[in-house]
C-alpha cells in the first residue's frame, strides 16, 4: 500500500506523509493470511538461518495485537504449523514494546535453565483493524512479522546485556482499541462507529516515545558499563521516522548507526524491531561483538530498551 494509494482514498498528500512519518509504502496480508501464518513464515526463516529443527525449540513467544483468536494464543498455533505439539507457547499483548519484552523474558527463560532455546515473534495484521477513513491513523501501520531464536550459551557469550521496561496504564486511550474486549463488548453500533478499529492521540504519543526511549536506552547503556559511543546498532522500533531521528540526536547517536527500514513497512508494531534486526543480518553488517541498542514504545502506555551484544 504506496502514499499514492492513499492519496486515492483520504485526504492526504505522499509529501505530507514523507516529511511527517518518513512513510512511503506498506504491507497488507491477503485476507487468507492471518498473524500465525506470517508468523510462522518468519518462524521458519529463523529456524533456516539458525540451521536448527522446530523440534530444537522448547518454547514459543508470540508478541501481538493481532492475534488469530482472543484466546487460543496464536504461539500455539504457530507451533503447531510448524508441527511441534508439547512444547510451552504463549502470547504476550504489550503493542508496540513486544518484542522489546520478549528479549530479556526469553534470555531471563533460558539462562535460569527453564529452556534452552525460546523462539520470540512479532508479528501483526494492523491492516484488519485500520479505520481507513481515519487519515491520522490508517497511513501509519502495516502487516508483517519477525522471528528470532534465543539459545542458552556459556556466560563468557552471553549476549543479554541489560534492559528497562516500563508501562504506565493512567490513560489506555493514547492508543487503543476499544470495542471488542471485557468492557466494551462488540455491537453493530460499535462496527458502524469504528469503536473496533484503532484509535490514536499522536502528538501526545509521539512526545512520550522520544521521552522514554532516551531515558531508558541510558539507563541499559550505564547498566552495561557503556556509552552511547559503544553502540554499533541503534534498532528502534519504526513508528516515526522524525521519532527515532530525535531519540538518536539526543542520545548522540549518529544517523548512520540507526537502523531505518520505515519507508518499505510503515509501523508493523510488535514486529518491526525482529524485521530490522532481519534485515541487519541480511546486509551482512553485523559483526561479532557489536552492541545493539533495541529501544521502543508503543500502546499501553509501554517502553523499553536492552543493550545486546551480538556474538553470531
Ligand atoms: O507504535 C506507536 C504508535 N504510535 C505512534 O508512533 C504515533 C506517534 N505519533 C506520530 O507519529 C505523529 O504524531 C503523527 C504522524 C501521527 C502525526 O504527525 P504530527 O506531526 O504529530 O501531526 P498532528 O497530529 O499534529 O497533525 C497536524 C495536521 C493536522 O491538521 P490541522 O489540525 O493542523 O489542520 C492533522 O489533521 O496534520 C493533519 N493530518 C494529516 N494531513 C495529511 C493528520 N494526518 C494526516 C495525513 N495527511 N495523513
Amino acid at each position: 500500500m504506496s502514499n499514492a494509494d492513499f492519496e486515492k482514498i483520504l485526504n492526504t498528500s505522499d509529501e505530507w506523509i514523507v516529511t511527517r512519518t518518513g512513510m512511503k509504502e506498506r504491507r497488507y496480508a491477503p485476507p487468507e493470511m492471518a498473524s500465525s501464518d506470517l508468523a510462522t513464515r518468519a518462524a521458519r526463516h529463523a529456524l533456516e538461518r539458525a540451521g536448527l529443527e522446530p523440534a530444537d525449540i522448547d518454547c514459543f513467544i508470540v508478541a501481538t495485537v493481532t492475534p488469530d483468536y482472543h484466546f487460543p494464543a496464536t504461539a500455539c498455533i504457530v507451533a503447531s504449523n510448524l508441527g511441534v505439539v508439547g512444547k510451552a507457547a504463549f502470547d504476550i499483548e504489550i503493542a508496540c514494546s513486544g518484542f522489546i519484552y520478549e528479549l530479556p523474558m526469553a534470555a531471563s527463560f533460558v539462562r535460569a535453565g527453564v529452556f534452552r532455546r525460546v523462539m520470540i515473534i512479532g508479528v501483526e495484521t494492523l491492516s484488519r483493524i485500520l479505520n481507513m477513513e481515519d487519515r491520522s491513523t490508517a497511513i501509519l501501520f502495516g502487516d508483517g512479522a519477525g522471528a528470532a531464536i534465543v539459545e542458552r550459551v556459556e556466560a563468557s557469550r552471553d549476549g543479554f546485556l541489560s534492559s528497562e521496561l516500563g508501562a504506565d496504564g493512567n490513560a489506555p486511550e493514547m492508543l487503543y482499541l476499544p470495542a471488542g474486549g471485557s468492557r466494551e463488548p462488540l455491537t453493530q453500533t460499535g462496527i458502524a462507529d469504528k469503536r473496533d478499529k484503532v484509535h490514536m492521540a499522536g502528538r501526545e504519543v509521539f512526545k512520550y516515545a522520544v521521552t522514554k526511549m532516551v531515558e531508558t536506552s541510558l539507563q541499559v547503556l550505564e547498566r552495561a558499563h557503556l556509552t552511547t559511543d559503544d553502540v554499533t546498532w541503534m534498532i528502534p522500533h519504526q513508528a516515526n521516522l522524525r521519532i527515532m531521528e530525535a531519540a538518536a540526536k539526543r542520545l548522540n547517536i549518529p544517523r548512520e548507526r540507526i537502523v531505518v527500514n520505515i519507508e518499505k513497512y510503515g509501523n508493523t508494531s510488535s514486529a518491526s524491531i525482529p524485521i530490522a534486526l532481519s534485515e541487519t543480518i541480511e546486509a551482512g553488517v553485523l559483526r561479532k561483538g557489536d552492541i545493539i541498542l533495541f529501544t521502543g514504545f508503543g500502546g499501553g502506555l509501554s517502553w523499553g530498551s536492552v543493550a545486546w551484544r551480538w556474538d553470531a
